[in-house]
């Protein structure tokens, strides 16, 4: 059995478009990760889907005179159109709002009962007496009693990133009418997070060494400063899952719980739709397996407290109750790679205000290699950073083109304009093009282990610092001039070069998969780096539901240097990248903040 890699990417909620920020947050280094994996011929799940439940829907439904319902649907559609042209290869991207989803949160709710660690209390709740309900979460906001962010949702403080306690919140008021809610007492099933606290503080400490020190600081620090106690995980709602007991009518598993759970079930759902129903287990039940979490720094407690504790909690009480064939622990999170924000030009990311860059609407004037590459160079992997759209068209023009786009342009056309497109005989290679070559065959192992350890900017820069050397030995060689003297020698140089270029590609190809494949077309293969990815659309008993899914048949990229042989046809070069005119940063800038 080959290594199964988990690669777990955050839902998002199906209530707003998706931005730059969230693409390099969470889908673009999930999706990087990924296809580094399968290139390395690991069995790879990359599994992600909209969080449809909860607060942050109804709020949007509300807010726009529609239901829950076909709130989800919109977004959760655009989602998959948008991660269909950005590249983003989901195995699966499905939805918390399946029928499987649904069971199988609600088994994990009754594994975690059943082993003792649930509880249930009675809690004071923000109410509002107007309109006769309960105003759980994001329905009500107020100052953080932590840090003092007078906007911090009643669940969360997205400044300081703590979870709250909804009823110590300061100066509370409903987003409905902006009305000061009271508290009232209701009954809710609490997880004992006291009593799974000696666990997820082990299976913290083992990973101290390679976890994100953001991630550590949140979770392992956050335990031992202020220690943790039960959090309710049930809600006075209606839109989502209902608890599975009879006591509970009219309430729903909190969406959170339930969210996270989401990673198991679209595995579960994945394999089923693959028709290898059993397969799910390689990742979830062989303890070699390796899960990679990749959410953004406001996700960290639900992921590094929280869902292990779940996970260590339900023990394979969770099989015995869903009839898995195999019964044992499941997999906990073998890393928790989260990311700090993007900001744009200099200010937070504002969906509200448009102070955003939306995916979808970039791609309809852009390309979306570029994107992934300005996104990769600059991912917040250890602080914010800032989306700059003068960056953005300096990267382009003077990187991604300049260094990279134009070396394998240029290569490509001189072949064609001396050898027919031939790929030349080199003869005998001097020292200077074995060590080009050897150098940028070591990138297979440097650019690898910064994958590996997900430094994903690190490795992009270690394989564009090739793509410098092979531009240095052009200089160097000069085929353009030694063709008129010495065309043997213009020969082995361009040879050299095109090895150099053809093993650049696959080192490139995780990041700039789309361009990739296109040189890897030029350089004459008939074959596909990658799979291929398509919608689906599913049926169960919550009604249609669509799914982006990715079909690795046909896959023949492999993370090795190139073996390219003289005598190969290539095909007619054309430009990788389009260069970009300087106007188009005013024009960017003036979109910011406009009404849509
Ligand atoms: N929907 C959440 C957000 O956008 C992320 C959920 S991640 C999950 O912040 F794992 F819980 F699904
Ligand atoms: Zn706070």
């Amino acid at each position: 059995m080959t290594d199964s890699i988990l690669v777990a990417i955050a839902w998002p909620y199906a209530n707003s478009e998706i931005h730059v920020g969230n693409v390099t947050g969470s889908h673009l280094p999930g999706d990087i990760f990924a296809r580094y994996q399968r290139l390395m011929g690991r069995n790879v799940a990359m599994v992600s889907g909209s969080d449809s439940h909860g607060t942050p829907i109804t709020i949007s439904a509300d807010a726009s005179n529609s239901t829950p319902m076909e709130v989800y649907q919109r977004y959760h559609k655009s989602f998959v159109e948008l991660f269909m042209s950005l590249g983003i290869s989901y195995d699966l991207f499905t939805s918390t709002h399946t029928e499987n989803h649904f069971k199988v949160s609600q088994n994990i709710f009754l594994a975690l009962l059943k082993n003792g660690f649930l509880f249930k209390e009675s809690q004071l709740q923000w109410y509002s007496s107007a309109q006769e309900r309960f105003l759980p979460d994001r329905y009500v906001e107020g100052t953080c009693y932590i840090c003092g962010y007078n906007n911090a949702r009643s669940d969360q403080c997205d400044r300081c990133g703590n979870l709250l306690e909804p009823a110590k919140l300061i100066d509370p008021r409903s987003r409905i009418d902006n009305s000061t809610p009271e508290l009232r007492e209701t009954e809710h099933y609490y997880l004992d997070l006291g009593k799974l606290q000696p666990d997820i503080v082990d299976f913290l400490k083992e990973r101290e060494s390679y976890f994100r020190l953001n991630v550590m600081r949140q979770s392992l620090g956050q335990i031992q400063s202020e220690g943790l106690r039960g959090r309710p995980i049930t809600r006075d709602l209606d839109w989502g899952i209902p608890v599975p007991l009879e006591t509970e009518t009219g309430k729903c598993l909190y969406v959170w719980f339930e969210a996270v759970i989401g990673y198991l079930s679209a595995t579960i759902e994945w394999a089923g739709v693959t028709d290898q129903p059993e397969a799910w287990h390689n990742w979830w039940h062989d303890q070699t397996a390796k899960a990679f979490y990749f959410i953004g720094k406001d996700n960290i407690p639900f992921h590094a407290i929280i869902w292990p504790g779940q996970l260590i909690g339900m023990g394979s009480e969770f099989d015995a109750l869903f009839g898995s064939s195999v019964r044992a622990p499941l997999v906990l999170p073998y890393d928790i790679p989260a990311n700090e924000f993007m900001n744009l030009e200099g200010q937070k990311i504002s969906g509200s205000r448009n102070w955003a860059v939306w995916a979808g609407d970039f791609l309809s004037r852009y390309d979306p290699d570029p994107l992934r590459y300005y996104l990769t160079v600059n991912m917040p992997e250890t602080r914010d950073t800032d989306w700059d759209w003068e960056d953005f068209y300096k990267r382009n023009n003077d990187e991604l083109l300049a260094t990279w786009g134009n070396l394998a342009n240029r290569v490509l056309s001189f072949t064609y304009k001396y050898w027919d497109g031939i790929i030349p005989d080199p003869g005998e290679l001097t020292d200077l093009d074995k060590n080009l070559l050897a150098g940028v065959e070591q990138g297979f192992s440097t650019v690898g282990k910064e994958l590996e350890a997900v430094h994903l900017r690190g490795a992009l820069a270690e394989a564009m610092r090739l793509a410098a050397e092979v531009n240095k030995y052009l200089d160097q060689t000069a085929p353009w001039t030694v063709i008129k003297t010495d065309r043997a020698a213009a020969a082995r140089a361009i040879y050299t070069a095109l090895r150099a270029i053809d093993s650049l590609k696959i080192l490139l190809s995780p990041f700039l998969p789309f361009t990739s494949q296109r040189l890897h077309h030029f350089l004459g293969y008939k074959t596909s780096l990658f799979g291929t990815q398509f919608a689906e659309t599913q049926q169960d008993s919550l009604g249609p539901h669509l799914t982006l899914r990715y079909n690795p048949e046909g896959a023949a990229g492999s993370w090795e240097p190139s073996q390219l042989k003289a005598g190969i046809q290539l095909e007619k070069p054309e430009p990788l990248f389009r260069k970009l005119d300087p106007s188009i940063i005013e024009e960017e800038r003036a979109r910011l903040g406009q009404t849509k």
